[in-house]
């Protein structure tokens, strides 16, 4: 059965459609044998529990927003768009270079958008689909014509490099997207969803309103991430599981129509267990976590980049992205290529 929604969605004159895709990695590689000299850890465990070999780690020098510029430079060369054509800057990161200016606006003077307008969002690890969701709205409605959207992070300065239970989990980067209206294929359809109930469990405790910086909240290590893994872990594995099959029940799609996933890459155990709900076979998912660990709102964009560039996503193609994080957040997205 057609719903409200998809009619609406069937309705809307102009479709959106990434047309060009950048990213960004830093050179620097920390491995898990680096880490066993960290903290106490070992490539075994991490491996086994994670699947993650290696992360990127940025250069002292560099900033969020300096990731974001040169994910932004190749997705703008790669639709052929002067700096000048973009009219929105949508960043999505959870750690900006600062609490405010946005990130977005740094971004803009760096690659030189003087046209565009710009803002940040927070959905954590499903920063890029919701910027996607977003960049499609103002697509549709005819607001703009070429928006950048942009998934950024730079957690190695974010997490506590004492705590083994989260430093060896993450990783910089950053991916960007240029989307676009496009005669036919785009973004056909989306899903997002949260639960504000589960926010304590995945958490930057300290820094805001709730609990201002202070010698003390810095000695408690509180402006470091936080998060209980297992239980987000269960959570995880539901939701991401549920929105793919959300978003591929308001496109009129069956597991078997899709020809590649591009879930979150928190874990591979995370992403075979949702893989497996999903009903898609594992070849068809596109996986980087080995080399790049969780890189939250870069992750996706990111894993999107590589699966196009190495071929693995092919015109005409049937892309489903789908991601889930603090918050709790979660987002899925269906691309015809
Ligand atoms: O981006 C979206 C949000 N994030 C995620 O999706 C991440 C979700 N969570 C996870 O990926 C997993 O829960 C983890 C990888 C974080 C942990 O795996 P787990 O299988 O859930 O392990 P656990 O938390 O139940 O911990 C198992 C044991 C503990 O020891 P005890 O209490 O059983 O003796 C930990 O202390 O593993 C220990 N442990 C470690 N051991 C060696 C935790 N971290 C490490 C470590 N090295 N790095």
């Amino acid at each position: 059965m057609v719903t409200k929604k998809a009619q609406y969605i069937k309705k809307q004159v102009r479709k959106a459609g990434i047309i060009g895709l950048g990213s960004y990695l830093p050179k620097k590689v920390l491995t898990n044998a680096d880490l066993e000299k960290m903290v106490d850890t070992s490539h075994e465990w991490i491996m086994t529990r994670t699947g993650i070999a290696e992360r990127r780690i940025a250069d002292p020098k560099e900033v969020t927003s300096d990731l974001a510029a040169h994910a932004a430079k190749q997705a703008l060369r790669s639709a052929k768009l002067a700096p000048e054509d973009v009219e929105l800057i949508i960043l999505a990161t959870i750690t900006p270079d600062m609490q405010f200016p946005a990130t977005s606006c740094f971004v803009q003077t760096k690659i030189g958008a003087a046209n565009a307008a710009c803002f940040d969002i927070n959905a954590a690890c499903s920063g890029f689909i919701h910027g996607l969701v977003i960049a499609q709205q103002f697509i549709a409605s005819g607001t703009y014509d070429n928006v950048l959207v942009i998934g950024v992070e730079l957690l190695s300065r974010f997490v506590d490099w004492k705590d083994r239970s989260t430093c060896v989990l993450f990783g910089d980067g950053a991916g960007a997207a240029v989307v676009a209206p496009v005669k036919s294929g785009g973004i056909i359809s989306s899903y997002l969803g949260a639960d504000g109930n589960k926010s304590d469990l995945l958490m930057f405790p300290a820094g805001g309103s709730r609990m201002p910086a202070s010698h003390k909240t810095v000695s408690e290590g509180m402006h470091y991430l936080k998060m209980q893994g297992n239980d987000v872990f269960k959570y995880a594995v539901r939701v991401m599981a549920d929105a793919a099959h959300k978003a591929m029940k308001r496109a009129g799609l069956a597991p078997k129509d899709i020809d590649c996933v591009i879930p979150h890459q928190a874990n591979i155990r995370i992403i075979e267990a949702v893989i497996q709900r999903v009903g898609v076979p594992m070849e068809k998912v596109f996986v980087n976590v080995d080399r790049y660990g969780n890189m939250s709102a870069a992750s996706a964009i990111v894993a999107l980049c590589e699966a196009v560039n190495e071929g693995r996503v092919k015109k005409g193609d049937t892309v489903l992205l789908v991601a889930f994080g603090s918050g709790f957040v979660w987002g899925s997205c269906i691309i015809k290529w």
